[in-house]
């Protein structure tokens, strides 16, 4: 595209074309995408571009902790197997010298690849005052190279309704339909938390404020970050990622949540009328997720994996930050479903099963265990309080899986993992089992396992809970384990690293 590189933005690629390669796919989560090189946040700017899926994320390449954001950048065809591109932006320019902070993209009718994100402005005024500004801004590029917007900011904090905050104003979520483009974006009202703003445009340069979405009211937390919306399966779906929430039961937990609300909209009046909100997943690491339209209708969703509290992972990697699996949604039964997408099922091999296998004691089955799989363990024989699934196992370390009859509740527990930090560990879901035409009453779990993660899909997606954890590869042995009696079917794939 020829466009010129800032001195940021050329020592960015220079690092990544010096560190990138030292990094083995050995030390790499095998089908999960990981940060090309030092720190990454949240996914940025999923979406097709020239028959291709682009991921964009928050990315500081200088070292493993957060930094002044950068836009990093990569591609794929199925969602599985990435490729790294080199860095989108670097903050170089006076409205976004803090960072470049989350953001979306879209393809317009012309063929231009357009990045709408949060510009940070921090600096020190001559008169010792401080000067921050969150403000929305725009870069237009090909897949490959981006430059940004003259006209930048596209949308500063005067267009913001009476109270608003000028400061805590980001992670616009773009998209269009037939009368123009519109975006979602992440705001702080009056009374110190969330709301989510709408904003419309022609152009996608000048930008007009609509409505307010929806607010927290101090009920969900406080800042209401990286939003998203869209219809689903007859429903209005909007995601946030709210800082600073209080646990409910086992619906939230302390801290940043990520959280889903289901209602109804009227396009014609942009009203939203919220009528249910739960959590996205169950597990100690996922945040700020994203979504985008396939051209075959799917909507898929991809999270950043990981924790603002909880930064375990192991300086020697060399990248620090991964995302999930993306994920096909769809709203059934009154929830959101959350399924791998179905193009994972290509890497699969090595099918290994056991039907009606009775488990009075801790059980090994032969086959099963492995870093790199796609396990599903139907539980259809309930005679018991617990039943545990232990993974990633040797005789020091261990992941914990545990059903609790009494409870309704599945536990995730990495103590054992390997950890050396101090920080959360096990975390609880509700969990019932399913009436099934063929099994009876089945619980169903699918267990993806990476070298360093678990995302548990309970009765075909009905809830999930993703935690990362980072044990010696050599430990790969699966135990089944009860307090009673168990019937469970199990079925294991490996999941290769190519097609
Ligand atoms: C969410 C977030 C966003 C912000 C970005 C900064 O994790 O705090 O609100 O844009 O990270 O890296």
């Amino acid at each position: 595209m020829g466009r010129k590189e800032s001195s940021q933005l050329k020592r960015v690629h220079r690092i990544e074309s010096l560190q990138i390669q030292k990094i083995p796919q050995s030390g790499r989560p095998g089908y999960h995408m990981s940060s090309p090189v030092g720190w990454m946040n949240d996914p940025n700017g999923f979406s097709v571009f020239q028959g291709e899926y682009h991921l964009f994320f928050q990315y500081h390449p200088y070292s493993g902790a957060w930094g002044p954001m950068h836009w990093g950048h990569c591609k794929t065809r199925d969602f599985i197997k990435w490729e790294y591109l080199p860095a989108a932006m670097a903050p170089d320019e006076s409205y976004d010298e803090g960072g470049c902070y989350s953001g979306s993209a879209l393809e317009t009718e012309d063929g231009r690849h357009v990045l709408i994100y949060t510009g940070v402005a921090d600096r020190y005024l001559e008169d010792g005052t401080h000067y921050y500004r969150q403000m929305q801004c725009m870069a237009v590029g090909d897949g490959r190279d981006y430059e940004k917007f003259e006209g930048n900011p596209v949308i500063t904090g005067e267009t913001l309704p009476e109270g608003a905050s000028v400061e805590d104003f980001r992670d616009p979520k773009v998209w269009q339909d037939e009368e123009g483009c519109w975006l979602v974006v992440g705001n702080r009202a009056a009374d110190g938390s969330g709301q989510i703003l709408l904003y419309k445009s022609k152009d996608l340069e000048r930008w007009e404020f609509v409505t307010v979405l929806d607010r927290s009211e101090n009920r969900y937390g406080k800042m209401w970050e990286c939003p998203d919306f869209f219809p689903l399966d007859g429903r209005q779906i909007l995601l946030v990622s709210p800082q600073d929430m209080r646990a409910e039961a086992l619906e939230f937990h302390n801290g940043n949540n990520s959280i889903y609300l289901a209602g109804t909209y009227d396009a014609k009046n942009h009203q939203f009328h919220r009528e249910m909100v739960k959590s996205l997943d169950y597990g100690l690491d996922f945040y700020a997720p994203q979504t985008l339209l396939t051209p075959d209708g799917r909507r898929i969703m991809i999270g950043w994996m990981q924790s603002w509290d909880a930064k375990i992972a192991p300086a020697e990697l060399g990248w620090v930050g991964m995302m999930t699996i993306p994920r096909e949604l769809h709203f059934e039964n009154g929830r959101l479903y959350q399924r791998p997408v179905r193009e994972l099922e290509a890497y699969r091999s090595g099918q290994v099963v056991f039907q009606n296998v009775t488990i009075r004691e801790s059980t090994e089955l032969e086959g099963v265990r492995g870093r790199q799989i796609d396990l599903t363990v139907e539980i259809t024989g309930f005679d018991f309080e617990h039943f545990r699934i232990q993974f990633a196992s040797s005789g020091q370390y261990c992941m914990v899986l545990q059903y609790s009859t009494k409870r309704g509740c599945l536990t995730i527990d990495r103590t054992h993992s390997g950890l050396i930090r101090d920080v959360v560990c096990r975390r609880k879901m509700e969990v019932r089992p399913m009436e099934t035409e063929d099994q009876g009453r089945c619980l169903r779990l699918r267990l993806l396992l990476d070298k360093y993660s678990a995302e548990i899909f309970v009765n075909d997606g009905e809830s999930v809970m993703s935690s990362v954890f980072y044990t010696p590869q050599e430990a790969d042995r699966i135990l089944f384990d009860t307090d009673g009696t168990a019937c469970i079917h199990v079925t294991k794939y490996d999941i290769a690293e190519e097609k």
